[in-house]
């Protein structure tokens, strides 16, 4: 039986692990697909994790691949945007279908590219672009798709997750773990991306257009790293019950939709606050099934090849039963569901743990509380650390009730001109997750 044929773009980590397991569960593969699928042609400028290529089509130009006319199939794993999407329109403008792990390509362009493919009649699947190895867009678009849904959060960059569990379960210094997870292979090429939560925003932007039917908006989300993240913030947090995580949150609001990426606290019971390491967890809340949990692998060679595979035997199905795969976000095009706008910042509201370091005398206290209360913000818990020896400041830990952003922007503002309290006031959103 005539294979599919793939062209494989880039042999780096993702590029690889493709090669790997299209390559060791070739006949397993066969068999799901009822036909097989070979490695056709590869395009990559050198060949890092020595992939066995010697009976295959290799061309050092990419390009070369989008223009094989043998190609059913082209896998972009070049990473990157702009020639990453001009590989992409090029493969489209030559009939071909596209799999990309390439987060940042489809949450900045792929309305672009998705209006493209459809003009062409080809598809863009791009299961690996969030969450690595766990299925969570056929999740979103397919198992879930019956369902209204509330919110959804995430721990969806194991660069930072692993960041995070390092500092607070062994008190080793951020810079240090950081340079690990570079050597380890899942930070990205510039880590900046990780630890400000650009990643995290590009993969949280796709779940939230799936999850909401709304355009991608990646720059309309709000996105704030875990730079800030102190072991001290680590343990107060512990000692009262919580977990630090940088989380992506999409969540339906009466007046719009919140779409952040921001450290939280979580409360220590919950299962995503245990979620450490590398590993990458979601959890959605909808209407009709109620909180579902997805968790794995987030990064890495083979987990999110495991997804471009899965992605490459779907088009291969639907090649070889001549049908379409689901639209590219879940949503008829055509159909108009809702659009509503992306909340700004000022606007959610949110717990917040705030930690402010103060002069130790009295007053300070009072000073403090009654700024909270002139701004009619609770207090859910309040308590003083003993001030350090020879040190002049004594941390103060607020765990607040919810309260809108700007209006504890503007209490931290107001603390923040006391003589007694030291800038800047450290400030952590709590996130339930109810
Ligand atoms: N740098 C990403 C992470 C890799 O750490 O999760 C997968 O997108």
């Amino acid at each position: 039986m005539k294979p599919v044929n793939v062209g494989i773009c880039g042999l780096g980590t993702v590029g690889s692990g493709t090669f790997n397991v299209l390559s060791r569960n070739h006949d397993m593969i066969a068999a799901h697909t009822g036909r097989p699928i070979s490695i056709a042609h590869i395009g990559a400028r050198s060949n890092p994790y020595l992939c066995n290529t010697r009976e295959i089509k290799f061309s050092e130009d990419i390009f070369q691949v989008a223009y094989d006319p043998d190609i059913d199939i082209l896998v972009e794993s070049i990473g990157g945007c702009d020639t990453a999407r001009e590989l992409v329109l090029t493969a489209i403008e030559q009939g071909k279908h596209v799999v990309t792990a390439n987060k940042a390509l489809i949450a900045e362009h792929g309305s672009t590219l998705f209006t493209a493919a459809k003009e062409r009649g080809v598809v863009i699947a791009y299961e690996a672009s969030v969450g690595g190895g766990i299925p969570i867009i056929k999740c979103l678009r397919e198992g879930l798709s019956g369902n209204r849904i509330n919110w959804l959060a995430g721990i969806i960059n194991g660069t930072g997750n692993y960041i995070l569990s390092e500092m607070g379960d062994k008190n080793r210094s951020f810079n240090e773990v950081l340079e690990e997870a570079q050597a380890l292979g899942f930070a990205e090429a510039d880590p900046t991306l990780d630890i400000e939560g650009t990643d995290a925003c590009h993969k949280l932007t796709i779940m939230a257009s799936i999850a909401f039917g709304i355009p991608l908006q990646f720059h309309k989300a709000y996105t704030e790293g875990i730079g800030k993240i102190t072991p001290t913030d680590i343990q107060y947090a512990e000692e009262l019950g919580y977990r630090i995580k940088h989380l992506g949150i999409a969540r339906q609001q009466a007046k719009g939709i919140e779409l952040r990426v921001n450290p939280a606290l979580i409360p220590a019971n919950q299962p995503i606050a245990n979620i450490n390491g590398v590993l990458n967890t979601i959890v959605v809340d909808a209407d009709a099934v109620g909180q579902t949990m997805y968790t794995g692998a987030g990064a890495g060679s083979e987990p999110t090849a495991s997804s471009v595979v899965a992605d490459i035997i779907d088009i291969a199905r639907s090649l070889s039963s001549n049908t379409h795969p689901v639209f590219s976000l879940g949503w008829s095009p055509d159909i108009t569901y809702s659009s509503p706008s992306i909340l700004p910042i000022n606007e959610i509201k949110s717990g917040y743990y705030l930690r402010l370091q103060a002069e130790d005398h009295p007053g300070v206290m009072n000073a403090i509380t009654h700024i909270l209360s002139l701004n009619n913000i609770n207090i859910n818990a309040m308590t003083q650390k003993a001030s350090r020896k020879n040190e002049v400041y004594a941390d103060i830990v607020i765990l607040t009730q919810q309260v809108q952003e700007s209006v504890i922007n503007k209490a931290i503002r107001d603390i923040e001109q006391l003589s007694d309290i030291a800038s800047p006031i450290t400030r952590i959103r709590i996130e339930p997750m109810v």
